[in-house]
């Protein structure tokens, strides 16, 4: 079970543009649920030491919960090992820290996250989802959703909540590129004098973002309007904590949207009797939210690093060994769900792993539900319904689930079914 000749590869990151590779997990689940992986140099990024992959449900909502075991912060929380000078850099982030001092950050951040300002948004992102789908309908013709509607409705909402200007929404979208989409060929690395890759989380990939973090701080300061920077630029955090915790939402917050939404109108679109029952109100729009991100996991993996030797699973890991759970697989886990491949957009309960587990569940499940919420909506009212007209292009990425066309039809309102 330990050798990694024997089990299926899931750390290829060109293995995921072919989409989920489900076979692997279920041989991986079944087999080998704490399984070796090699990490071999792979589009010109080093090779790694190796790191253990865990998917299945209940072994990856324990890794999640236990961050006494299963530290976010000795090797942070990317798969690829930082280069250790950076590490006290990275670990400025709270994403990358452990109680009990995640749970400081974790208090001051989450009061700019009230579930009235998040409510507020509602109107603007539903005028917003109105306005990009329609157009896209106007169209009469094929369109890729994602250029057309999902990217930037995504980025447009994530600039509201953070108090950006819209015009700015490109520095957003060049700057969260660099982070997620460094695997991808569509995005060449940026190289170092020697000609290697240079690291998108170092400090040197970031000084600009920074840059334009400490001065929108600063304008906040003197204009404050309802938004979290003007949360953020006017609590206790320090100015490096400010830079880190704008870096980490406009990534968190920007590409985990960006793939659910496509992902999700892929999933209807892929299966036109699920899709007529939500377009009929045969069907909850919360359930079915839900359904789609169990189906269509936006973050593929995060990593911790084991703190101590422990077993998971019946396997032995020591101290120092990089541990990696695998999101897409604990929700397709069949010891977890009834029937996991079929889409139900009614399944209650939905016990997904989407949004993470523990002390680091995500902050913006909220945010994020309403924002899909809204789209669906929106798409409903305004067509009769989606129908792929090509097959999607998908990011070459072992850790985000990203979409990056989406071609479709979006039928006259007219055919709505009854
Ligand atoms: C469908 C969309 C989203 C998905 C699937 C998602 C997923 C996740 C996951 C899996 C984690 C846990 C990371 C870990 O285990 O180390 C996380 C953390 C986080 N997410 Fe999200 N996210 C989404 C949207 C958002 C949005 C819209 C925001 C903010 C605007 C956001 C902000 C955060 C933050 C700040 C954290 C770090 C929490 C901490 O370290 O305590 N996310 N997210």
């Amino acid at each position: 079970m330990g050798d990694a000749s024997e089990v299926p590869d899931v750390f290829d990151p060109r293995i995921y543009a072919a989409g989920i590779p489900h076979d692997r997990f279920r041989a991986l689940r079944d087999h080998a649920p704490v399984a070796r992986q090699a990490e071999p140099e792979i589009l010109g990024w080093p090779a790694g030491p190796g790191f253990w992959a865990v998917t299945r449900h209940s072994d990856v909502v324990r890794v999640l919960k236990d961050s006494r075991t299963y530290s976010s912060s000795l090797g942070a929380t990317q798969i690829r090992d930082p280069d250790p000078a950076d590490l006290p850099f990275i670990r400025r982030m709270m994403l990358n820290q452990d109680p009990p001092e995640h749970g400081r950050l974790r208090r001051l951040v989450s009061r700019a996250f009230t579930p009235g300002r998040i409510e507020r948004f509602a109107a603007t992102a539903r005028e917003r989802a109105r306005g990009l789908i329609g157009e896209a309908v106007a169209t009469g013709g094929e369109v890729d959703l994602v250029r057309t509607v999902t990217d930037d409705y995504a980025l447009l909402n994530l600039t509201d909540l953070l108090g950006i200007p819209a015009s700015d929404r490109g520095l957003l979208h060049a700057w969260t590129e660099r982070v997620i989409a460094y695997q991808d060929p569509d995005e060449p690395p940026v190289l170092d004098a020697e000609g290697r890759p240079v690291n998108p989380r170092s400090p040197a990939m970031l000084a600009e973002m920074f840059g334009y973090a400490q001065e929108l701080a600063a304008y906040k300061r003197t204009h404050p309007a309802d938004d979290v920077m003007t949360s953020l630029a006017t609590s206790e955090l320090a100015d490096a904590e400010l830079e880190m915790f704008f870096f980490l939402l406009t990534v968190a917050g920007n590409d985990t949207v960006r793939s659910a939404a496509p992902g999700g109108l892929l999933a209807l679109a892929e299966h036109p009797g699920e899709q007529a029952r939500l377009w009929g109100g045969k069907v909850s729009m919360e359930t079915a939210v839900d359904e789609l991100l169990r189906v269509h996991p936006p973050v593929l993996s995060f990593r911790r690093t084991a703190a101590r030797d422990t077993v998971l699973a019946g396997q032995a890991i020591a101290a120092g060994d990089k541990v990696v759970v695998f999101h897409a697989s604990a929700n397709h886990d069949e010891r977890a769900f009834a029937a996991p491949h079929r889409l139900d957009l009614g399944r209650s309960p939905n016990p997904h792993v989407s949004f993470g587990d523990g002390p680091h569940v995500c902050l913006g499940a909220h945010f994020a539900r309403l924002q899909l919420r809204v789209l669906y909506e929106e798409a409903r009212a305004a067509c009769g319904g989606v129908e792929l007209a090509g097959p999607p292009r998908r990011l070459v990425s072992n850790f985000i689930n990203g979409i990056k066309s989406l071609p479709v039809w979006l039928k006259e309102p007219t055919a709505r079914p009854v």
